[in-house]
């Protein structure tokens, strides 16, 4: 049997409780040995629970109790998540975490204690809740170029878009929505400004390049200043508003190229359809082309479920690193501002000689049903810095959307 000890037992760490204890067979099928939950350390006591015998509250009875093989951090936050996972690695106890943030700002570091100490530090739950990516990025990718991963990596905000998109629901409304059935949080403000998802594809940039990406040199924009009538002009050029993470690889400099924004997505786009509070990832590899990984980004079992897929790795390797192919070196960021782009544009009607001007005479006009009062156009393919520029002599613009190019 390998113990394991979870830090944390809120949504995650009880659902890593339950799918151990509820899918006990189906894991002693490939992993005959078994797993048993031997600790919980929470703040709180769970009296009613039938894990209340296995709720401690220091640190030291998991650190110092040799039996204790992995430990599953599913506390969230940087501080004491960092110390905690430091001094599992340290004793020789792998960690596996859903722990975005971690993560992202120190996930280099520990990956290399790990390393150190012969045992592993995994995070597949802390991309896409669910859906299993960072594995197959490591382990089926070995011959593959990846020159691109993109994706919906958001349920709350795909939700809300969805609810703008479908039901011609005001973005305060959807949002309230998604707060009312639990996707939301009461400070929703890492999911909507777009800091959730920027941190996700900061990490599936570090994993593709190598060399670490941190969310702060993201360019991130969210969805709050998205409204229905963008929908209404999305559809009449058959597009879709979707927030997404992007990056780009270029195989020739080597330079990597990282967003996070609201995209207006082409009909018959792989990520198109993807609705509600799905997440999907898309990997072009220049070999295979493209492969989409889809499912459910968030949630108490699903995110459970990765966790438990790395506790179940880690016993496999148990007194060896996995290595996971982050490292504690920076990556080589191409600049943002030099990626060119085509533009949706929405400005008062009364700009519209000078946007023809400005933007040389190419601009392609695009009408909504029902929106009156605007000029809305698409620009020719330009910088981000040009448009930039020329943006910035217009008074009245209202919006710029990014085109995914199909
Ligand atoms: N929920 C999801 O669907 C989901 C999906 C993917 C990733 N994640 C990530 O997974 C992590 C956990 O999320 P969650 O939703 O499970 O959070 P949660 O429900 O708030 O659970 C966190 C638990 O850790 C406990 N805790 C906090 N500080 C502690 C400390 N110093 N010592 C011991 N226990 C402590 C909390 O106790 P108190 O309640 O008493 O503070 C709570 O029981 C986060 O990083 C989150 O971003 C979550």
């Amino acid at each position: 049997m390998v113990e394991i000890a979870i830090l944390g037992f809120g949504t995650v760490g009880s659902g890593v409780a339950e799918v151990i204890d509820r899918n006990q067979k189906s894991i002693r099928r490939d992993f005959p040995v078994g797993i048993h939950v031997k600790y919980i350390l929470d703040l709180r006591d769970f009296p009613d629970s039938p894990y209340a015998d296995r709720v401690v509250h220091d640190i030291h009875t998991i650190i110092d109790d040799p039996e204790v093989e992995v430990v599953c951090e599913t506390m969230g936050g940087k501080h004491p998540a960092y110390e905690f996972s430091r001094m599992a690695l340290e004793a020789g106890k792998s960690v596996c975490t859903s722990n975005k943030e971690l993560v992202d700002a120190i996930g280099g570091e520990l990956a290399v204690i790990a390393k150190q100490h012969n045992c592993s530090y995994l995070f597949e739950a802390s991309v896409g809740g669910g859906i299993p990516i960072l594995r197959p990025l490591r382990t089926s990718f070995s011959q593959e170029f990846i020159t691109d991963v993109m994706g919906i990596l958001n349920g709350t905000t795909n939700y809300i878009l969805t609810k703008m998109e479908k039901e011609g629901l005001s973005f305060e409304t959807a949002l309230r929505q998604a707060q009312d059935n639990g996707y939301a949080e009461k400070n929703p403000e890492a999911d909507i400004e777009g800091y959730d998802p920027c941190r996700k594809i900061a990490i599936l940039a570090s994993l593709v390049t190598g060399g670490n990406v941190k969310f702060q040199q993201v360019p991130c924009e969210g969805i709050t200043k998205i409204d229905t009538d963008d929908f209404r002009y999305a559809a009449s050029l058959h597009r879709v508003v979707k927030l997404l993470g992007v990056c780009h690889h270029d195989q020739e400099s080597d330079k990597v190229y990282v967003r996070t924004a609201p995209y207006l997505v082409p009909e018959g786009h792989p990520l198109y359809s993807v609705s509600d509070v799905y997440n999907a990832v898309l990997v072009h590899g220049n070999m295979v082309g493209d492969l989409m990984f889809y499912g459910s980004g968030a949630g108490k079992l699903p995110t459970a479920s990765a966790v438990v897929s790395d506790v179940i790795e880690c016993a496999w390797n148990r007194g060896r690193n996995v290595d996971i192919g982050l490292h504690n070196t920076d990556a080589d960021l191409g600049d943002p501002e030099s990626v060119k782009d085509v533009f949706f544009v929405r400005m008062d009607a009364s700009e519209k000689d000078r946007a023809q001007m400005l933007f040389g005479g190419h601009v392609q006009e695009v009408k909504a049903e029902g929106v009156n009062g605007e000029f809305a156009f698409l620009t020719p393919e330009m910088t981000d810095r040009e448009f930039t520029e020329k943006a910035a002599e217009f008074e009245t613009l209202k919006k710029s959307i990014r085109l995914l190019q199909g």
